[in-house]
């Protein structure tokens, strides 16, 4: 039987599929599929896609995913292509639909392993798209185990309008300013025809790409292989290259687990901090942690992020999209600036199989001063996104301020509250709101939404009325990358697990402050406790079966990433040591 002397068959979980005499059936289909004998007894390397015709974030993935394979190929390894789902939020916003986003993270990742395991695959190569599909593919690497190297499928290219860049954002903003009657439906119409022109995810620092840059500085992704635009055939370089680099992995033995540690994901959160980048990375990294075993919940996060300098100007926040962060030489250029000034741990391994620091030596690029500003100049001296803790929010909260002055970090109100989403939106719709007022939309928790629904639709809304300063917004459930103003998501303990936010009272004198990390209501213990005593208890869904009834069901805090399962910490079947 051919052997690659390379890679120890008897300890990899192929051998169970492709070697002696009991396993003839199984070849037999390997065989099916136009396999040689030397093919079938390589390492196996599942390379998983998102790829779908849902939205244009996911439609280059099939292509990228053919020359990971040649690359897994040229490594000596026999790829296996397989896809898995993908919730596209730009279409799920700001309906049912959304309530699918959150929870087709676990869907992703439990497909994926579940993939992985019943063909006994020795190695994953991810490519994704979408939000969920960023830490649903390295929740999966995580969970196995296994050699893994993850590749962003590339951001969509800027549109132009009007002689200036463009993004899905403005067509969400335009809604609101056609109801403020500050834009024609005829403009609207001109624009949503142009602001999405090629394949690729949603173009600035919104989820996907702040997950992309996660992937790096986390080390499961090749240093600048986020970079490139979707449409560009130069991604395929960085194709070849992951699944080439997923060979090496196999051969020297090194896990997901290996990559990511403790340091790893503070590096991952100073890379989100630095570029102002989306709220979602407070759930989504306590949740690839979870998968470990390791302790990271939203206050480790809030605590790096504390102490990072935010200096590359992106938007929402910003000015720039990612394109033009990939021109300025990328998230290698942004983390060679956190590492001058001492903020990275530069011994973490990554997929290359050498250290960050190894990897970050032979970055020649600087900033340029508009995209990227020096570390020792930056925008502003602390991180982008802001951890907040206080008698409404016992388990903390999350909320974005890259691009808000000091004096815009603070925030007393009367709460004006909503039961849901849809109330808040029709409210502001109608503009049964006033300056100076604090909404609250509650019940939209993991569980008591169900789904923890993004309410970009509304704050763009606020934003296009041009109220996107003048009134603040609290929720329980979250917000997208994209979203502009103050606006405080993951507040918890949720309203369905009968926290605080379940207890506001319209009028009730709500303080946000970014700046000392605050977020309370001017209420006594007594007042609080005589509410908890009234409480009629969680509002019930109308998920009563399905996906998203599991989902709730199952669900954890926002706190510590909205996981469904024990993680790493229950684990006793080691799926690459069986
Ligand atoms: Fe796919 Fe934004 S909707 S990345």
């Amino acid at each position: 039987m051919p052997t690659n002397a390379r890679f120890d068959k008897s300890k990899l979980p192929s051998r169970h599929v492709t070697e002696g005499p009991a396993r003839a059936p199984h070849r037999s289909y390997l065989y099916a599929m136009g396999l040689t004998e030397d093919e079938i007894h390589q390492p196996l390397v599942g390379v998983a896609t998102c790829w779908n015709e849902a939205a244009p974030c996911n439609i280059a993935l099939n292509r990228q995913a053919q020359v990971v394979k040649l690359g897994v190929k040229k490594g000596g390894g026999t790829p296996r292509e397989f896809t898995t789902i993908t919730v596209t939020d730009g279409v799920a916003m700001g309906h049912e639909g959304m309530r699918s986003s959150l929870a087709s993270r676990d869907v992703i990742a439990d497909s994926v392993e579940l993939t992985m395991r019943g063909h006994c695959y020795d190695a994953l190569v991810g490519l994704a798209g979408c939000d969920k599909s960023l830490p649903g593919m390295m929740m999966a690497m995580v969970r196995l185990n296994v050699p893994s190297v993850f590749i962003y499928g590339g951001s969509i290219l800027p549109g132009r309008y009007q002689g200036r860049d463009i993004t899905v954002q403005d067509l969400f903003e335009g809604v609101g300013k056609v109801q403020a009657g500050t834009m024609t439906e005829a403009e609207l119409d001109i624009m949503e025809r142009v602001s999405c022109p090629s394949s690729g995810t949603c173009g600035a620092q919104y989820t996907a790409n702040t997950m992309a840059c996660v992937s790096e500085a986390i080390g499961l992704a090749l240093l600048n292989s986020s970079g490139a635009p979707a449409p560009y055939e130069s991604r395929d370089a960085f194709c070849e290259a992951s699944g080439a680099a997923v060979m090496r992995l196999i051969e020297k033995n090194i896990r997901a687990r290996d990559i990511v540690t403790r340091k790893s994901l503070e590096n991952a959160a100073r890379v989100v901090a630095c570029t102002g980048g989306s709220t979602n990375a407070a759930l989504h990294l306590p949740a690839i942690a979870n998968e470990a075993g390791i302790d990271f919940d939203l206050f480790d996060v809030a605590d790096i992020m504390r102490d990072t300098p935010y200096f590359v100007n992106l938007r929402p926040g910003g000015q720039y999209v990612a394109k033009d962060l990939y021109e300025v030489g990328g998230v290698p250029v942004v983390m060679k600036e956190l590492a001058k000034a001492g903020l990275l741990h530069l011994d973490c391994i990554t997929a290359s199989g050498r250290t960050l620091g190894e990897s970050l030596e032979e970055i020649r690029g600087e900033p340029d001063g508009k995209v990227i500003h020096p570390i020792s100049a930056p925008i502003t001296k602390t991180g982008g996104v802001v951890g907040l803790k206080g008698n409404l929010a016992p388990d903390g909260a999350i909320v974005k301020v890259a691009g808000m002055t000091e004096a815009e970090q603070v925030f007393t109100g009367p709460a004006r509250v909503f039961e849901c989403e849809e109330d808040a939106f029709e409210a502001v719709r109608k503009r049964e709101y006033k300056e100076g007022e604090v909404i609250v939309i509650r019940n939209e928790g993991p569980a008591g939404g169900p789904g923890m629904r993004e309410m970009l639709a509304t704050t763009a809304a606020l934003s296009g009325q041009g109220m996107g300063k003048k009134v603040a917004l609290i929720t329980d459930g979250r917000f997208s990358g994209a979203t502009r103003g103050f606006c405080v998501g993951h507040v918890g303990p949720e309203a369905a697990h009968g926290g605080p936010i379940a207890l506001l009272k319209n009028g009730d004198m709500i303080t946000l402050n970014a700046l000392k990390g605050e977020l309370s209501v001017a209420l006594s213990d007594e007042e609080l406790a005589k509410r908890r005593a009234e409480w009629k208890g969680p509002r019930k869904t109308a998920y009563t079966s399905g996906a998203v009834h599991k989902f709730a069901r199952l669900v954890g805090g926002a706190r510590w990433g909205a996981v469904t399962h024990p993680g790493a910490r229950g684990e006793s079947h080691i799926y690459m040591d069986q």
